[in-house]
């Protein structure tokens, strides 16, 4: 029998070692309708309830910080049903779970691209980040339409445009301030990384910000993801020895 949500929880928190962020790759939803005979936006539907489980869920483990990956820049170029099936999901996501969110004590941030985005989306995204702002239990990146390597040069050219203008200089530049110029700014890098239906590729997600997060690659497809999945992840993680380059103390 495997360990239930509670048991797991139980042993989280007599470890004591949280991760104060986790970072989510959410895969396998097309795989999960399939399985069924189902179109695929049938699993992403799917997928909007494991994203509300989750979230649940990091605010009872006592987690900071979650970021998911909903909307790769890439994921432009699927079918435009898909597209289109997505974009409204999130609409509704936004629609239906904005109040709860804010009751929650969750704050949204929408991070990447967001000019291609409909006005109606767009308008959502604005409307979440408005009504959840003073959310101080979890911060919640959600990532739509982001390439980790177009944050890279968006990142390259706000610190071109601070040494035109005369508010840098090429040789203060060190981490901090390219890490400054991330949509993350002010949020801790990710402890764990976890990807969902067992593939093992970081597909240009948060590229500087996992240096030294550890990963976690889970064969359960995105929609079955749950409370009990995300613990075991976690009480793998506290099973790590995080070194950072250097030898275990
Ligand atoms: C990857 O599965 C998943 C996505 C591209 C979208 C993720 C979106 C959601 C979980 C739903 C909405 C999210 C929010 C935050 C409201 P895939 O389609 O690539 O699956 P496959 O690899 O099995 O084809």
């Amino acid at each position: 029998m495997t360990d239930s949500a509670s048991d797991l929880l139980a042993r989280i928190r007599v470890h004591g070692a949280v991760p104060r962020h986790i970072a989510i790759i959410m895969d396998g939803n097309g795989r999960w309708a399939r399985e069924r005979h189902m179109p695929r936006p049938f699993g992403h539907r799917s997928g909007m309830k494991a994203v509300r489980e989750t979230v649940e869920a990091c605010l009872e483990a006592g987690v900071e910080w979650l970021s998911l990956f909903a909307f790769s820049q890439e994921n432009w170029q699927r079918p435009e049903t898909e597209v289109s099936a997505l974009m409204a999901l999130l609409e509704e996501y936004i629609a239906r779970e904005a109040a709860e969110l804010r009751a929650q004590g969750v704050c949204v941030h929408v991070h990447g691209d967001l000019s291609r985005l409909s006005p109606a989306a767009a308008s959502a995204v604005e409307r979440v980040r408005r009504e959840t702002s003073g959310g101080q239990r979890l911060g919640l990146n959600l990532f739509i339409s982001y390439g980790g390597r177009a944050e890279l040069v968006r990142a390259a050219r706000l610190l071109a445009a601070d040494l035109e203008s005369g508010a840098l200089r090429a040789e203060d530049i060190d981490e901090q301030t390219i890490a400054s110029r991330l949509y993350t700014a002010g949020c801790p890098d990710p402890d764990l990384l976890i990807r969902t239906s067992g593939e093992q590729r970081l597909s240009n997600f948060l590229l500087w910000q996992v240096a030294y997060a550890e990963l976690y690659i889970s064969s359960v497809l995105w929609p079955d993801f749950d409370r009990a999945a995300l613990y075991e992840a976690i009480c793998d993680f506290q099973r790590r020895d995080r070194r950072f380059g250097r030898v275990s103390t």
